[in-house]
């Protein structure tokens, strides 16, 4: 019996087994069809049935089954030159060089996440023309899912071509004017972006610091902008990365909009992963990006302007300098109206984030915010049971990126080479004045999941215990499931009172 023939067994029927992993029912038949289950779903098949079909044996029929051959050099050039006389050669690289194939991790650092397989298959669908009828079709639908996911009715929300840093140097490109004054927050490493792009458009920043790991002080906020009345922008992260801390966004939006400036929001940890209320906080301009709470390949960076910024861009004398990044350019491509060559979109990473959304849109924005907070109580309970304490206050932690002192007497960037090497682990170091100070848990998107945090806790409890220190995996085991038991009744009491 076939692996696909066993899923068949284990879930009843055909229809049962695309329920289960949330597909078509056109895809498991494909399956069946050909006999095997894709190489990409391993891990999915393994986790779905709860190990009664194991990783290995997927890869292991799908690479029999469809044998990955490339071959990049033909041994006969009947049309052509034949290797050894074509005068090219002595440019190629000496070393055999073989198709890549990265091996299976489980990502519990920054970024990137581990990406949902329905997103892959999705990436791997054939390439299509950005201005195809399709393509475009698909473009309003994206805008759409974005809207949902950053909560607001912005018309001018899309994904930029680039990573997060993109989205930022976008944001202060097309807002802040050489001479603008800007209000920059600092209290981390993002935040010190921030002043870089400031600085580079000509701004004329003015630096608010707070200490690494404590949120971004509204009252210094309101000190600051009522020293400098003429501050055009305030901004700020709202999800700090290299601490695992949450400030307050709408308070801070409240505070610059009383002295009339303008906000920009990096959210490029927080959106999908905890609320981001782009219309009920009133945020001019906000940016993210996809590999992270969204779990979605690299290389996008989803924008979302207000009226205010379209106006206050529209408004500016002076040229943009960038001319990739200039927003009035940008419109006449993303304008459902207009749709005109801006530059090749990056169209399967484009459907890679269309599916990425969808699968929030299915789950529900708010059943995402709330998986994310279940499951950082458990791997912190967890961490604290082995003794571990966390960088941030609670009332400040965010639920996706868990930042926690590294104990005394360990070589910590030891402890992340062997999570990597013996368990196919990865977790994220300090950075800056945290480098060796810190161990960073991230929990996004589809990584996180109960059987990553447990991995995360055995394969962490052994490393430290296994280094001499005073560390039972069995408590920290105990202490997770412990807590998952406690939100299982809570729940159940809070549907009782409910019904
Ligand atoms: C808060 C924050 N802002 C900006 C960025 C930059 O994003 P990217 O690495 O996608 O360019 C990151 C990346 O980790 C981040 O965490």
């Amino acid at each position: 019996m076939n692996c696909v023939e066993r899923l068949v067994e284990i879930f009843g029927t055909q229809a049962d087994v695309a329920r289960a992993f949330q597909l078509d029912r056109a895809v498991v038949h494909h399956w069946i069809k050909t006999g095997y289950v894709p190489a990409r779903w391993a891990g999915e098949v393994e986790r779905v049935t709860q190990g009664r079909i194991h990783a290995m044996e997927i890869i292991h029929e799908a690479s029999v089954k469809n044998p990955v051959r490339v071959k990049s050099r033909p041994e006969d050039a009947p049309f052509g030159i034949y290797p050894e006389s074509d005068p090219m050669t002595q440019f190629a690289p000496t070393k055999r060089i073989q198709s890549f194939h990265p091996p299976q991790r489980t990502l519990m650092g920054p970024g990137p996440t581990e990406i949902h397989p329905r997103v892959l298959t999705t990436m791997s669908q054939p390439a299509i023309g950005y201005l195809d009828p399709v393509f475009v079709e698909m473009m309003e639908e994206l805008k759409s899912l974005l809207r949902y996911a950053y909560q607001t009715k912005n018309p001018l929300t899309f994904p930029l071509s680039g990573p997060g840093s993109v989205g930022m140097e976008y944001c202060f490109v097309n807002m802040v004017a050489p001479g603008d004054k800007a209000i920059i927050c600092q209290n981390g490493v993002f935040g010190g972006r921030m002043l870089e792009n400031a600085v580079r458009c000509g701004g004329v920043p003015v630096v608010i610091e707070d200490k690494w790991g404590e949120p971004i002080d509204p009252q210094k906020l309101e000190d600051a902008l009522k020293k400098n009345p003429d501050a055009k922008v305030v901004a700020f992260v709202h999800a700090e990365t290299s601490t695992g801390c949450q400030s307050d966004a709408k308070l801070l939006t409240q505070i610059a909009h009383k002295h009339g400036a303008l906000v920009i929001v990096d959210a490029v940890t927080s959106l999908g992963g905890s609320p981001v209320k782009v219309d009920e906080w009133d945020i001019d301009a906000i940016y993210s990006a996809s590999q992270k709470c969204l779990s979605c390949t690299p290389g996008l960076s989803p924008v979302s302007f207000s009226e205010r910024v379209v106006e206050h861009v529209k408004k500016r004398k002076d040229k943009i300098h960038s001319w990739f990044m200039d927003m009035n350019l940008l419109l006449g491509y993303w304008n459902a109206g207009t749709r005109t060559y801006h530059h090749t979109a990056p169209t399967n990473a484009l459907f890679a984030l269309h599916e990425a959304l969808l699968l929030i849109r299915e789950e529900g924005l708010e059943n995402s915010w709330a998986r994310h907070m279940r499951h950082h109580f458990a791997l912190k309970a967890g961490l604290e049971a082995m003794g571990l304490k966390f960088l941030v206050k609670e009332q400040y932690q965010l639920p996706q990126m868990n930042a926690v002192l590294c104990p005394e007497r360990v070589n910590e960037e030891e402890v992340r080479r062997r999570l990597l090497a013996d368990f196919g682990l990865e977790i994220g170091a300090g950075l800056g004045p945290l480098k060796g100070k810190i161990w960073r848990f991230g929990l996004m998107g589809y990584s996180c999941r109960p059987d990553n945090v447990m991995l995360c806790l055995s394969a962490l409890g052994s490393v430290l215990a296994d280094m001499g220190l005073p560390v039972h995996v069995g408590d920290a085991e105990a202490a997770a499931h412990g807590a998952y038991a406690q939100m299982h009744v809570k729940d159940a009491q809070r549907k009782k009172r409910a019904a």
